[in-house]
């Protein structure tokens, strides 16, 4: 669906310049619900602003359905025989991709109906026809009461519907969304985040969400890509990132959403939950797919003679899939933790040893 290819953006302002997107390559699936998780600067906007032509990427290739573009020479051309988009092209190409933001961008002045009409407008489309398309949008956002409402009268949430049924409501493949839940609530966030998914399963929608928070790509992505100072420096399965994340930036997004992130406030402080005696070790254990559910711990004390002494442990759910992790204390004798180490890496539990005794 969607294609990037050695796409580079850089921007030059007093005479300073700001490799803002670095050789980013990525393949985004139909269908799929994509995160890109970075910090403050990394080139997130940047990136998907260039994928629906609000920015000109200077060099690199994209695909978006059936069209192939390249860029060069600050133009937006057509991959093959190099000619540059038409106006029409690029409306046609703009119009296919849906955005949301952080804030929302709703016309104070207009109510619910007219924000919700405005893309429909020059459409081709009489007004009965309009009504009745912005109805079939207000019952897909479930925002059918608000119809008359002004943008001021509405909550976080109800803004955000409002703007995610705008921005579906030219019938686009694709739904970018930039922050969209990071101006809400928790409440408000999980009620946005649902409702993206639902409309993914409902009408196929692919969506590339932007995010500093891994919580939110927890909670409803399928893949996700890292990006640190313009560039992807990690990306695979959501699962897999949280289970075995390579990189020191992952690695904190991952444990920012971690139920075990306590431990490194324990291990500062050098809590007495975390203390090890000579010979004891403080360990941190993942049991993923291929290991949840195996009677580990048990299998372990019984067969090395060890005793487990459990600090913190969590199992979360990614998508339906259970990812499981446990802090202990192991204590015992020294090759028989070893041996018990050796059978939990063999059973294909995550093993990370945090402090030895
Ligand atoms: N129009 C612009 N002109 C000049 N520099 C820009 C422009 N847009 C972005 N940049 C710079 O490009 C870099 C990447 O910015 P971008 O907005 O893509 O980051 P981001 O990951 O979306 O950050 P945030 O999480 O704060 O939204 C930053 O250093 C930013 O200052
Ligand atoms: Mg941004």
């Amino acid at each position: 669906m969607i294609e990037i290819n050695h796409l580079n953006k850089t921007f030059t302002e007093k005479g300073s310049k700001v490799e803002a997107v670095r050789d980013v390559s990525l393949h985004i699936a139909k269908g799929q619900i994509y995160g890109i998780i970075g910090n403050s600067g990394a080139g997130k906007s940047t990136l998907v602003r260039c994928l629906n032509l609000l920015e000109i990427a200077d060099s690199g290739d994209l695909r978006i359905g059936d069209q192939q573009l390249t860029f060069k020479n600050g133009r937006a051309c057509q991959a093959g025989s190099g000619t540059p988009l038409s106006e029409k092209d690029q409306s046609r190409l703009r119009r296919s991709i849906g955005m949301i933001f952080q804030h929302f961008n709703l016309l104070d002045r207009s109510t619910v109906f007219e924000n919700i009409a405005y893309p429909l407008r020059y459409t081709g489309m009489s007004r009965k026809e309009i009504s009745e398309r912005v109805d079939e949008l207000l019952a897909l956002v479930n925002l059918q009461d608000k119809r008359g409402a002004y943008p001021a009268q509405l909550s976080g949430g109800q803004k955000q519907r409002v703007a995610i049924a705008r921005a579906l409501a030219n019938r686009p493949q694709i739904l970018l969304s930039d922050e969209a839940t990071s101006a809400l609530d928790p409440d408000a966030t999980e009620s946005i985040l649902n409702l993206l998914l639902n409309l993914n399963e409902r009408l196929g929608l692919t969506i590339v969400l932007i995010t500093h928070e891994m919580a939110v790509i927890k909670s409803i992505a399928e893949r996700v890509a890292v990006m640190e100072n313009g560039c992807v420096v990690e990306e695979g399965e959501v699962y897999d990132v949280f289970a075995r994340p390579r990189e020191e930036i992952t690695r904190r997004f991952v444990a920012s959403a971690s139920a075990l992130s306590r431990i490194n406030k324990l291990l500062a402080e050098d809590s007495p939950m975390v203390r090890t005696k000579p010979g004891e070790l403080l360990v941190k254990l993942t049991f993923t797919r291929e290991s949840v559910g195996e009677a580990a711990i048990s299998a372990i004390s019984q067969k090395f003679g060890i005793a487990v002494n459990i600090v913190l442990a969590s199992v979360e759910e990614l998508r339906g899939v259970a990812l499981g992790g446990l802090i202990a204390i192991f204590h015992g004798d020294a090759e028989q933790i070893q041996a018990a180490l050796d059978y939990l890496i063999k059973d294909k539990v995550e093993v990370e040893v945090l402090r030895r005794g």
